[in-house]
């Protein structure tokens, strides 16, 4: 039997579908590698989201496929995102490569290592418009966090955006099932759960045309999402429920109520904005105003005071001018967001945007970057001093990579804090802490 190594890029759901695959290759007889040099074979979960993430990919396969050369037996594999776009072109630019899998199949992983191990090639791709399999089968180490996908694909179609174009069409999971999953994770010892979709409030709103073939069971395939999660937090043994991506259309009074009231439901929501100008936000088909989402915060943090809010950011979207870039400039100001990830703008083949000009040019989108980067830092920095004094729980997840007589955990609000472990504490556990120190990332106690 051979050894395995995962090499993922992209979001949360990717690593979902590393670990579907991951488990699928240990029933199956291998065994995870020490390291990546070391491995038999290697797989690469990719992301199409701009074209850096491809380039990347590309250039990682590049180079371990040149290692073949010297190690004739090893396995090189593609899954994910990149594969589903680029199809049996990708055979063309990595001749090498012994199988590409698109989305929506990491059960094909298992059946392609075994092909290419007995020296043939596989390309599976993925019919978009099907009724979709959910990723399958956790590995159980001593993890106590763990994904957990509940909607799949996306139907929103922002205009810059290839993700409907490699996920797919939309389409929530039966309730049942991530409930059934949820407790098997709860009953291996699992007590934080991240609940992932690419436009995850949209979970249930839609019934998916085959439902009308197949009629719902009793009590229906989905729920409304705040029952679903409040049907999650009823479990025993999960202790916080996390979930990713929001929209401002789901911040309704209903998971308001929730947040406060339902203390298994973490105080943090990722809510990405992409531009705080709404003439962008108009061509960039996002569904909201700039008035739209400030109020959604608003009302959000109203309620929750103690929430954490993060957010995504594109700069340099076509036609974006100057004054477009200070209104996303001053929305982030007056959001207070906690984090934010701001990207490039990157055009995608296929998308709408991508039919437009590309007319800021690379150095502008990358001042445009700094300037928010460096604003997010001194807001970052601001709103974690103000929790110096406070005493918050949280979830300990073991010894600090840069000092291990130190442990690191997360607040509800996803905030990392490290500290001195209490005598008998173990990965997993819950402690009250008070933080004494802060910086822009991270948070101290003596
Ligand atoms: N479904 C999530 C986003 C998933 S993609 C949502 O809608 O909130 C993650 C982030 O990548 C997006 O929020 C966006 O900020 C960024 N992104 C997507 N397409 C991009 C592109 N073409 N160029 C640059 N950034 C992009
Ligand atoms: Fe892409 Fe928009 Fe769907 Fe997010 S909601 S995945 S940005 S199309
Ligand atoms: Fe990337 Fe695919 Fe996720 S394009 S962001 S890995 S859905």
């Amino acid at each position: 039997m051979s050894t395995f190594a995962f090499h993922t890029y992209g979001c949360q759901m990717n690593v979902r579908e590393s670990e579907a695959a991951a488990k699928a290759l240990l029933d199956a007889g291998h065994t995870e590698a020490p390291d990546e040099a070391s491995a038999d074979i290697i797989i690469v979960n990719s992301c199409s989201v701009r074209g850096k993430a491809e380039d990347k990919a590309l250039g990682k396969l590049g180079l371990l496929c040149a290692t073949k050369r010297e190690r004739p037996g090893r396995v090189v594999g593609l899954m994910g995102c990149m594969a589903q776009r680029m199809g049996k072109e990708i055979f063309k630019k990595i001749p090498l490569l012994d199988f590409a899998i698109g989305t929506r199949c990491a059960d094909r992983v298992a059946p392609a290592v075994e092909a290419a191990l007995q020296g043939r090639t596989t390309l599976a791709l993925t019919d978009l418009h099907e009724r979709p399999d959910a990723p399958s089968g956790h590995v159980y180490g001593d993890g106590f966090s763990a994904f957990v996908t509940i909607l799949l694909g996306c139907n929103r179609r922002c205009t810059y955006c290839i993700v409907p174009d490699v996920r797919g069409d939309e389409w929530s999971r039966p309730a049942r099932d991530v409930i059934a999953e949820v407790r098997e994770l709860a009953a291996h010892g699992v007590k934080e759960v991240t609940l992932l979709g690419q436009s995850i409030m949209n979970y249930g709103l839609r019934t998916p045309a085959f439902d009308e073939q197949d009629p719902p069971s009793p009590g229906g395939y989905t729920l409304p999402f705040p029952r679903l999660l409040e049907a999650v937090a009823a479990i025993d043994g999960i202790e916080r429920i996390r979930f990713t991506s929001g929209h401002p259309s789901g911040v309704t009074d209903e998971l308001i109520r929730l947040y406060r009231e339902e203390p298994k439901l973490c105080h943090h929501l990722h809510l990405p904005v992409q531009s705080g100008s709404t003439e962008v936000l108009s061509r960039m088909r996002r569904g909201y105003t700039r008035e739209r989402y400030l109020e959604a915060i608003q009302k959000l943090r109203d309620a929750v005071p103690d929430i954490a809010i993060t957010t995504d950011v594109i700069v340099g979207f076509p036609g974006e001018t100057e004054a477009d870039f200070e209104a996303t400039r001053t929305l982030m100001a007056a959001a207070k967001f906690d984090n934010a990830f701001i990207f490039k703008y990157s055009p995608r083949p296929g998308t709408v945007s991508a039919t437009w000009e590309d007319d800021i040019s690379d150095a502008e989108k990358a001042r445009r970057n700094q300037i928010l980067l460096g604003d997010q830092d001194v807001r970052g920095a601001q709103q974690n001093q103000a929790l110096v004094g406070q005493t918050v729980e949280v979830l300990a997840e073991g010894p600090s990579l840069r000092n291990k007589a130190r442990w690191s955990g997360r607040t509800s609000s996803n905030k990392i804090v490290i500290f001195t472990p209490p005598e008998g504490i173990r990965p997993g556990d819950l402690v009250k802490l008070t933080i004494t120190k802060a910086a822009p990332q991270t948070l101290y106690t003596e």
